[in-house]
């Protein structure tokens, strides 16, 4: 079902354009399908160091982000995704590159399989990327609002933090918690994308891949 989410996001991704790539095991079947039609792009842009190398080893350029002014696409996986399109992500860490690519892209479009639907957002923890000298005043903020963080242990980001996965969140209003969760200092960034939700959902499910527009 991951499989055929990746292949239909091809579809999507236009012809002599830098398409952004996402990280996770759903992102991996779309990058061996972006190898497949590598003469027919400029490049990508990656979420992660694991995505670029990736990409790179099948022979498709890789550009920095600083240097590309027009994303068309972003095509990433999650862990959590809405009927609304909101979404959880950063099960595998990539969180911040992930919601940099995805703030400049003019679509995002997730693939997921079936399982990733849910009708409220929290069962699958949290992810907060944190600055590493703020973990613990961090965890005591999340716990005022109701969450049980647990830190990642032998874990660090490809931008050199920690993460603490909040667990016991029901997150019934996210674009809100998102907001909130961004004022606490120390907080890189969390795993709610709800302000800059997905625009299309690409769901592998055993009847086949379903389209869903927010
Ligand atoms: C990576 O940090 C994540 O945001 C992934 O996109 C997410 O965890 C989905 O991963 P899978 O495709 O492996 O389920």
């Amino acid at each position: 079902m991951k499989q055929a989410a990746a292949r239909a996001a091809i579809a999507l991704v236009p012809e002599d354009s830098v398409v952004g790539v996402g990280t996770g095991s759903t992102a991996n079947y779309f990058i061996a399908e972006l190898g497949r039609i590598r003469n027919r792009l400029d490049g990508a842009v990656a979420s992660s160091e694991a995505t670029a190398k990736q990409l790179k080893a099948l022979g498709i350029p890789v550009f920095d982000l600083n240097g590309v002014d027009d994303l068309a696409v972003y095509v990433d996986g999650a862990d959590e995704v809405t009927s609304h399109l909101a979404m959880i992500k950063g099960g595998g860490g990539a969180l911040t590159r992930e919601k940099i690519v995805a703030a400049v892209a003019r679509k995002f479009v997730c693939i997921a399989d079936q399982s990733k639907r849910v009708h409220v957002l929290g069962k699958f923890p949290l992810p907060v990327e944190v600055v590493p000298m703020a973990r613990s005043y961090v965890a005591r903020e999340l716990v005022k609002l109701g969450g049980t963080p647990v830190w990642r242990k032998d874990f660090v980001t490809d931008n050199g933090n920690a993460i603490l996965d909040v667990h016991g969140l029901t997150i019934t209003a996210p674009a809100e918690l998102e907001e909130r969760l961004n004022q606490i200092v120390g907080v890189v960034t969390n795993g709610l994308f709800a302000r800059r939700a997905a625009d299309v959902l690409l769901l592998g499910t055993a009847q086949g891949v379903q389209t869903i527009t927010g």
